[in-house]
C-alpha cells in the first residue's frame, strides 16, 4: 500500500516509519528543506528511542523515502495522512489550523483516484467536516475519503506505542474508508490491538478528552500530594493504595512539578476554548488547567523554602530540564518556570540535562550548563531533581555530599527513597511527602 505522510514532525515521522516498518511505502513529506535534508543523509531531527534504526532500516529496504514536495507522492497514494502542527494560536488558545487546512487543499489539488485522506494532527471536534466541505466545494471532481485517527503515543516510548497501541481509534462510516484503513493497520490488527471505529467527530473528541483525562488524573494525584505534605501522609503509597482499584489504575498517578509537553498544555486549553464555544464548558478542565499553571511557579517557592526562605546569592543545581525523560524536548517544561521563579529570587542556576541542554538554551534565561550531575553540584546550596532521567536515579551521593556547600536535595520526582538521602546526611524534600530535615 503506498502512504503519504503530510508532515514529518514527532507523529509524522514516527508514524510513517513505524507504517513502512509494517511492509507499506511510506513517503514522508515537510516543507521545511533542512528537516528533509538532514533525514535523507540519515540524521532524524528529534530525539526518539529506537527511530534512528527504524528510519535507516526502512529506507535501505526501498520502503521509505523522504520530500519537500507532496504532488508527486500523492498521486500515487490510496492514503494520505495529515501530521503537520496545530499550536495554540496566539492570543485564544483555540488550535491553529491554517497547517492543516493549507495541507489539505494541497492534497486535494493532486490526488488521482480514491483517496483516504486521514487527520493524525490532533484536531478539533468538527475539521474533519471542513476539509470535507473544503474538498466538496472546491475540488468537487475529486473522490477523498476523510477519516479521523488520532496518535496517542508518548515521546520517549513513541516506537513502542505505535506498534502495541491500547487501540487504534478510527473515525470515519465511509465503507471504503474503513476497508483501507483496516488494510494500513493489518499488522496490528493480526496483533490483536483493537480498531475502534466510530463517527468522525466522536474520534476526534476522543483524543482531546484521553489528554485531559490524563493531565486531570495527574492534576489530582498533585493535589493529592500537597495535601500529604499538610498532613503527613505519603502520596506514593495513596497512589499505590487508590491505584490497586482497578475502576482506578495506577497509570498517571505519579505527583511531580506539574504535567508539560507538547500535548497536555495545548490539547487541555484547546479543549476547554471548544468547549466554551459550544456553550458546554468543561469545567473539571478548566481548573486543571489553572491548577497546572500555579504548580510549576509554586514548585519554585518550593526551592526557595527549602532553601531556608532565599536563594538570593545561592547556587542551586538543577538535575533534568526535559518536560519528562528520554526526550530532547522543552515544550512547557515545568523547568522553564521553576528556574525563572529561581532567577527572580537572585540564584545562580546551574544545569544538567542528558537530552535538553540544546533546546533548553533557547528557551531559559542566563543559566550555566554543565557536562555532568557532580559538576553543577560543586558549591550548590540545593540539588533540585526536576527531570526522572534514569541517569539521576543512582547518583554517588557520598560524592555528591563532598562536592555541595549545603546538603539539601529538592526531589520534584520522588525517585529516591527517603532513607538513602538521609543516611547520606542531607536534607530531603521530596513531593507529597513529610520533609526531613536533619
Ligand atoms: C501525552 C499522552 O500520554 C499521549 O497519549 C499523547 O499522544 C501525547 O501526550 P507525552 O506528552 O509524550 O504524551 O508524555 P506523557 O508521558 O504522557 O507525560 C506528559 C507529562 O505528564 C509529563 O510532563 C510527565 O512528567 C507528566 N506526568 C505523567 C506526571 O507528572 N505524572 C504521571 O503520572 C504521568
Amino acid at each position: 500500500m503506498r502512504i503519504v505522510m503530510i508532515g514529518s514532525g514527532y507523529v509524522g515521522l514516527v508514524s510513517g516509519a513505524c507504517l513502512a516498518d509494517f511492509g507499506h511505502h511510506v513517503t514522508c513529506v515537510d516543507k521545511s528543506a533542512a528537516k528533509i535534508d538532514a533525514l535523507e543523509a540519515g540524521k532524524a531531527p528529534i530525539f526518539e528511542p529506537g527511530l534512528d534504526n527504524i528510519i535507516e532500516h526502512n529506507r535501505s529496504a526501498g520502503r521509505l523515502d523522504f520530500s519537500k514536495e507532496l504532488a508527486a507522492s500523492v498521486a500515487e497514494a490510496e492514503v494520505v495522512f495529515i501530521a503537520v502542527g496545530t499550536p495554540s494560536r496566539r492570543g485564544d488558545g483555540h488550535a491553529d489550523l491554517s497547517y492543516v487546512y493549507a495541507a489539505a487543499r494541497e492534497i486535494a489539488a493532486a490526488v488521482s483516484g480514491f483517496t483516504v485522506v486521514v487527520t493524525k494532527s490532533t484536531v478539533p471536534v468538527g475539521t474533519g467536516d471542513e476539509i470535507e466541505r473544503i474538498f466538496r466545494e472546491e475540488f468537487p471532481e475529486k473522490d477523498i475519503s476523510v477519516v479521523s485517527n488520532p496518535e496517542f503515543l508518548r515521546e520517549g516510548a513513541a516506537i513502542s506505542d505505535f506498534k502495541r497501541p491500547d487501540r487504534i481509534v478510527l473515525g470515519t462510516e465511509e465503507p471504503r474508508a474503513v476497508e483501507i484503513m483496516r488494510e494500513v493497520y493489518r499488522p496490528l490488527y493480526l496483533n490483536e490491538a483493537p480498531l475502534y471505529f466510530c463517527e468522525r467527530r466522536t474520534s476526534e473528541l476522543i483524543k482531546y478528552a484521553a489528554n485531559a483525562f490524563l493531565a486531570m488524573k495527574i492534576t489530582f494525584i498533585n493535589e493529592i500530594a500537597d495535601l500529604c505534605e499538610q498532613i503527613g501522609a505519603d502520596v506514593q503509597k495513596v497512589a499505590k493504595g487508590i491505584g490497586m482499584d482497578k475502576r482506578i489504575g495506577d497509570k498517571f498517578l505519579h505527583a511531580g512539578p506539574g504535567y508539560g509537553g507538547s500535548c497536555f498544555p495545548k490539547d487541555t486549553l484547546a479543549l476547554v476554548k471548544t468547549a466554551q464555544d459550544y456553550d458546554s464548558p468543561v469545567r473539571l478542565i478548566e481548573t486543571t488547567v489553572a491548577i497546572n499553571d500555579n504548580r510549576k511557579r509554586a514548585m519554585g517557592r518550593k526551592v526557595i523554602a527549602a532553601c531556608d526562605g532565599t536563594v538570593r546569592g545561592k547556587k542551586i543545581a538543577i538535575l533534568g530540564l526535559t518536560f519528562k525523560p528520554n526526550t530532547d524536548d522543552m515544550r512547557d517544561a515545568p523547568s522553564i518556570t521553576i528556574i525563572q521563579a529561581l532567577l527572580d529570587g537572585g540564584a545562580n542556576v546551574q544545569a544538567y540535562d542528558p537530552e535538553g541542554m540544546e533546546m533548553a538554551k533557547e528557551v531559559i534565561g542566563p543559566i550555566t550548563y554543565g557536562n555532568d550531575p557532580y559538576e553543577i553540584a560543586e558549591g550548590a546550596d540545593a540539588i533540585v531533581i526536576v527531570t526522572e532521567w534514569d541517569e539521576f536515579r543512582a547518583l554517588d551521593l557520598k560524592r555528591m555530599k563532598s562536592l555541595v556547600k549545603t546538603p539539601t536535595i529538592v526531589d520534584l520526582r520522588n525517585i529516591y527513597p527517603v532513607a538513602e538521602v538521609t543516611k547520606h546526611g542531607f536534607a530531603y524534600f521530596a513531593i507529597g511527602k513529610k520533609n526531613e530535615k536533619q
